[in-house]
C-alpha cells in the first residue's frame, strides 16, 4: 500500500476554510474522492469559468469525468438532498451517476430528524448549538442508539423498510404529540415519498468499504475529503459547541473504512483569518468594524444557511492543537486576498487564562470561553493580490504573514488560495 499516494484535506478550525475548492483543485491527481463525514450540513463551493457552485453532500471532485466520488459509510445523508444536488449538478458534473458510489452503511435523514431539531434548538433558547438544522445531530443521534436507524442499505429491502417506518414514526410522533405538543407526522406521506428516493439512489448504493479496499489494493490514489473542521469534531472540537461526526482526519477510519496507515499526506486548511457560525467560544473573534469589514471582504456568510459568520484574527495556539491532531503535513491558505486593505493585523499565538500563559488548546468550554488571546501585530497590506500565481508576487508584508504562519503552526504552507477561482492559487514545493 503506497499511502503516500492518498491526500487529506482537513478543516483545522470551525469549517467554512474553503477545502471544496482545493478539493477539487486536487481532484485530477487522483482517482477517487471520498467523503467522510457529516452530511448536508456542509456547504462546499467550487468555482470555474464564471459559475459557483455549492455543493452539500457530493464530493468536490465531481467536474471532473476520471473521478469517482465516494458518499463514505460515516455520513448522513438526506436521499432527498442527494439526488436534488445531483439533478442540480449533472449537466456539468457529465456521467455523476455513473461515478458516485453511496456506501450502504451511510445512515439517513428523515423529516422527523430536522423536526425534532428545530423542537430541541427552540426550547433551548438562548443555550441552543446554533445547529444548521438540517437534521444530522438527530440523526447521528439515532445511530448510535440503534433502534431507530436507517442506512442507505436498507432502501434496497423497501418492504422491510416501509415497516419499519411504520414503527419508527409510531414513536417519534410520541414524543412530537407528549413532549413538545405537536401534530404528529403522517407515516404514508413519509413513506410515499421517500420509497421514490430509495428508488432514485438505489443503483448508486454499494459497498464502499470493499470498493475502496480494492481500489487501495489497486494501487488507485484517494482523496479524502473532510467537512466542517477539527474544532467541530464531535470528540476534540469545542465541545459541545460542535458537530455530531469525526470531523478530523480521526474520521476517515471510521467513516471511510480505510485504515489510518493508508490516508497519506495531510494537509491541513486554514483561512486568513478565523471565522465560525453558531454558538460557542471564539477567542479571537472582533466584535468591532475590523470584524465587519473582515465579514463583509470575505463575503463570510454561511453556504448552507446564509447566516452571518462570526469573524477573527488568525488563532494559530488552536490551530497547533488541530496540527497536531491530524499530524498535519503541509497547510493551506485560503483567502489570503481578503486581509488586503485591513487597517491594522494581528495573529494569536497563544492564550492566557486568568493573566497565565495556557500550554495546551483548553478541554473545558467554560475555560476557553474565558481564555484571551496573545495577539501580535503585524504589518497589513493593501495591493491587490488576487493576481498572484507565485509566492514572489505577492507584497513583502502578504509574504511575512505566510511565513509567520509556518513559523507559529509549525509546518510548511504548501498552497495559498487568492480568490475563489481555480487559477487563483499559488502552489509550493
Ligand atoms: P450541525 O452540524 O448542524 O449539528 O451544527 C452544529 C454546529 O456546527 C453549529 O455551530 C453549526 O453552525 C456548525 N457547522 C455545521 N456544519 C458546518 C459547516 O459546514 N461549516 C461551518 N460550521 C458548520
Amino acid at each position: 500500500m503506497k499511502a503516500r499516494r492518498n491526500t487529506c484535506i482537513v478543516g483545522l478550525t470551525w469549517g467554512d476554510e474553503a477545502k471544496g475548492k482545493i478539493v477539487d483543485l486536487l481532484a485530477p491527481r487522483h482517482d477517487i474522492v471520498v467523503r467522510y463525514n457529516g452530511g448536508n450540513n456542509a456547504g462546499h463551493t467550487v468555482a470555474f469559468n464564471g459559475e459557483t457552485y455549492k455543493l452539500h453532500l457530493v464530493p468536490s471532485g465531481l467536474f471532473h469525468p476520471g473521478v469517482t466520488c465516494v458518499i463514505g459509510g460515516g455520513l448522513v445523508v438526506d436521499p432527498k438532498v442527494l439526488l436534488e444536488e445531483i439533478s442540480r449538478h449533472e449537466g456539468v458534473a457529465k456521467g455523476l451517476r455513473d461515478r458516485l458510489l453511496v456506501s450502504s452503511r451511510a445512515h439517513t435523514i428523515w423529516p422527523w430528524h430536522a423536526k425534532l431539531e428545530a423542537l430541541s434548538e427552540k426550547h433551548l433558547g438562548k443555550g441552543k448549538i446554533g445547529t444548521t438544522l438540517r437534521g444530522i445531530g438527530p440523526a447521528y443521534a439515532d445511530k448510535a442508539n440503534r433502534v431507530h436507524a436507517i442506512r442507505m442499505g436498507e432502501f434496497l429491502r423497501p418492504e422491510h423498510l416501509r415497516v419499519k417506518v411504520e414503527r419508527i414514526l409510531e414513536a417519534k410522533n410520541l414524543t412530537f404529540q407528549k413532549v413538545f405538543g405537536e401534530p404528529p407526522l403522517d407515516a404514508r406521506a413519509v413513506w410515499a415519498e421517500y420509497e421514490a428516493y430509495g428508488r432514485a439512489v438505489a443503483p448508486m448504493i454499494a459497498d464502499t468499504t470493499a470498493y475502496l479496499h480494492r481500489a487501495l489494493a489497486e494501487g488507485k490514489r484517494l482523496l479524502f475529503e473532510g467537512a466542517q473542521g477539527t474544532l467541530l469534531d464531535i470528540d476534540h472540537g469545542t465541545y459541545p459547541y460542535v458537530t455530531s461526526s469525526s470531523a478530523s482526519a480521526a474520521g476517515i477510519w471510521p467513516g471511510a473504512g480505510v485504515p489510518g496507515r493508508a490516508i497519506g499526506d495531510v494537509l491541513g486548511v486554514v483561512k486568513a483569518y478565523t471565522t465560525r457560525v453558531g454558538e460557542g467560544p471564539f477567542p479571537t473573534e472582533l466584535k468591532d468594524a475590523v470584524g465587519n469589514q473582515i465579514r463583509e471582504q470575505g463575503h463570510e456568510y454561511g453556504t448552507t444557511t446564509g447566516r452571518p459568520r462570526r469573524c477573527g484574527w488568525l488563532d494559530t495556539f488552536a490551530i497547533r492543537y488541530a496540527a497536531r491532531l491530524n499530524a498535519i503535513d503541509g497547510i493551506v491558505i485560503t483567502l489570503l486576498d481578503v486581509l488586503g486593505g485591513l487597517p491594522e493585523l494581528k495573529i494569536c499565538t497563544g492564550y492566557t487564562l486568568d493573566g497565565k500563559p495556557l500550554e495546551d488548546f483548553p478541554d473545558d468550554p467554560a475555560a476557553l470561553q474565558r481564555a484571551k488571546p496573545v495577539l501580535e501585530s503585524l504589518e497589513p497590506w493593501s495591493e491587490a493580490i488576487s493576481g498572484a500565481r507565485q509566492l514572489k508576487a505577492l507584497p513583502r508584508a502578504a509574504r511575512a504573514y505566510v511565513k509567520r504562519v509556518e513559523e507559529t503552526v509549525g509546518a510548511p504552507v504548501r498552497i495559498i488560495s487568492i480568490g475563489p477561482d481555480r487559477e487563483q492559487t499559488i502552489f509550493r514545493r
